[in-house]
């Protein structure tokens, strides 16, 4: 039989290199590596620099299943509030101040006198408070199920107690909130904005940053940081997935950045540490505006008589227990609680973002990296 002419041969496979540091175009492995990860950081910025600008959607985040499940039993409280009256400032995407307030706490007979009503919560329901829409705009997602729950609040109470008595050794006047009570505060975690527009931690005294990292190492705090978070993902899994868009770049771009918990989406935390933590009515006009704000009282006090949480915008007085979790827009919900009884003590975990995801813009494309 005579042997087929060359040209109808199929093509001989290129010879396949056995060298581990030399690829077919003669690029050493390291140069490959270095390009394909390259590629895989451009790539990853260009899809959070979409999602900053909301060209798309980040992705929905995890839930776990036992988390899930209590949407179902959620409660829907419906509101007169429309969210379209949400106010920002115009260009700073934060909120504004749209109201004179009072330096004073406000009484349960004061609030039921000019219409508020008392929302009975046992704090371990869920409940969602919703605008006429149907939209969400707070959550009371309560505690997770079990009395494991107890023990994580006596330890995170006992915590803020030591942590308490801590600061009264060290603080001063200066530290005590007095815009929006008289109580101390502590403030940590990421900031933006102040003088030079860039992100940096927030910064406490030597003192007040051994008690703040001492409380933060908490495993029982964590667990209450960490409950926030998932139930933010769970209830706001859009707003979720822009604070985490935004904490991801944050922290790859400036690596000194430092967030109060591990285990949780928000970039920053106070702990409110009393003795008797009432708040005045006010705004928290630095956060984002849209954005959440978890608020877990810990203590010593009768829920039912004192600390409840007034929401102005929905004529609400909240019965909130230590230990149970509720989630506003602090910057565009008037808020305050109500005082507790001499001898009582009423400390708070709140968790919020002082980071609007809009500063990733210019942030991403000055990056040429
Ligand atoms: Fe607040």
């Amino acid at each position: 039989m005579p042997s087929q002419p060359d040209q109808l041969l199929p093509p001989s496979p290129s010879p396949i290199s056995t060298s581990t540091t030399r690829g077919p175009k003669g690029l050493s492995s390291a140069v490959r590596t270095h390009r394909a990860k390259a590629k895989s950081k451009r790539k990853q910025r260009q899809k959070a620099h979409d999602c900053a600008a909301g060209i798309v959607l980040p992705k929905p985040p995890k839930i776990r299943s036992s988390l899930s499940r209590r949407v179902g039993k959620t409660v829907v409280v419906p509101t007169n509030f429309d969210t379209a009256r949400f106010r920002r400032a115009n260009w700073a995407f934060v909120g504004v101040h749209t109201c004179p307030f009072r330096m004073k706490s406000w009484t349960v007979p004061e609030l039921l006198r000019i219409g508020f009503r008392v929302l009975e919560w046992d704090g371990s329901l869920p409940h969602v408070l919703c605008d006429p829409r149907g939209r969400i705009v707070s959550v009371l997602p309560g505690r997770p199920q079990g009395p494991e729950w107890d023990v994580v609040t006596e330890e995170a109470t006992v915590a803020f107690e030591e942590g308490e008595k801590e600061s009264r050794r060290w603080s001063t006047t200066d530290l005590v909130d007095g815009r929006r009570g008289d109580f101390l505060a502590l403030d940590t975690g990421i900031s933006y904005g102040g003088g030079p527009q860039v992100a940096g931690n927030l910064r406490n005294s030597g003192p007040m940053q051994r008690i703040i990292d001492k409380l933060l190492a908490t495993p029982a705090l964590q667990r209450i940081a960490g409950f926030g978070s998932s139930i933010f993902a769970l209830y706001a899994p859009k707003v979720y997935s822009y604070y985490q868009t935004t904490l991801d770049i944050l922290l790859a771009k400036f690596p000194h950045l430092k967030r109060p918990f591990p285990n949780s989406v928000f970039p920053a935390a106070t702990v409110n540490l009393g003795p008797a933590t009432v708040t005045n009515d006010h705004l928290d006009c630095t956060n984002v505006p849209h954005g959440w704000c978890t608020i877990t009282p810990l203590g010593r006090f009768d829920h039912t008589k004192g600390g409840q949480l007034i929401l102005w915008e929905f004529g609400l007085i909240i019965n909130i227990p230590s230990g149970s979790t509720v989630a506003i827009p602090s910057a565009s919900i008037r808020h305050a609680n109500t005082p507790i009884a001499p001898g009582e003590v009423r400390f708070s975990l709140s968790q919020y973002s002082l980071v609007p995801s809009l500063i990733l813009l210019p942030l991403l494309s000055n990056d040429e990296g």
